[in-house]
């Protein structure tokens, strides 16, 4: 296919991994802080590049099966985890950090911990914000914008995001 794979500072994450990442298309790893990766990551930076930080002393963890699409941000300040079978659509960004103060009065952290559960499905255009806790099992709809925790077992989608209904998920159900 032709597909060119840049590999930025990538090292560590194969020494991390169970087994090394599938890397297609365009992969920008800006690797200061820790990334770990279970077995199985998929990385498509085709059409469109995928960017992933680890800031020094911040920590990125990947669990097993893990798929993230073109043109994906991902970048963590404080902490990142995400968790087993966890697919994420194109074009979404995970930041863990404001990186800006709103105003003069605003002397809170800028960087949070998101978390992102097992079998979680993050749709395409999606943001997922700093603090953010998502639950096992649970889909962002496309072009969301998670600012709250969301619960496991849930279809959550809109800007920002709310609970549209529950999801019947077996136990040990995997998505495809
Ligand atoms: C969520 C999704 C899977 C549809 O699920 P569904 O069970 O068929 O849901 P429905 O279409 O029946 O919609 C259920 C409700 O959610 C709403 N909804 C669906 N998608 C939404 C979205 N992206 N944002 C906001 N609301 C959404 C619908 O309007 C509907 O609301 P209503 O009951 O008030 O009419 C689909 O809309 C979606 O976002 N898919 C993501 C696709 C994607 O990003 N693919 C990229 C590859 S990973």
């Amino acid at each position: 296919m032709g597909f060119n794979t840049v590999l930025y500072k990538l090292k560590g994450l194969y020494k991390f991994g169970k087994t090394a990442p599938k890397l297609r298309g365009k992969v920008f790893v800006n690797k200061f802080g820790t990334i770990k990766a279970g077995k199985n990551l998929s990385i498509v930076g085709h059409p469109w590049a995928v960017q992933i930080t680890s800031i020094k002393g911040a920590n990125l963890t990947f669990g097993d099966n893990v798929y993230v699409n073109a043109g994906v941000g991902i970048a963590a300040n404080k902490e990142i985890v995400i968790g087993n079978n966890v697919k994420i659509g194109p074009r979404t960004s995970i930041f863990d950090s404001n990186y800006h103060r709103m105003d003069s009065t605003d002397k809170g952290e800028l960087s949070k911990r998101i978390q992102i559960g097992n079998n979680v499905w993050i749709g395409a255009d999606c943001t997922i914000l700093p603090g953010v806790t998502i639950g096992d099992n649970s889909v962002i709809a496309a072009k969301s914008t998670v600012n709250r925790d969301v619960p496991n077992n849930v279809l959550v989608g809109g800007s920002p995001a709310k609970v549209i209904r529950e999801l019947e998920i077996e136990d040990g159900w995997i998505r495809d």
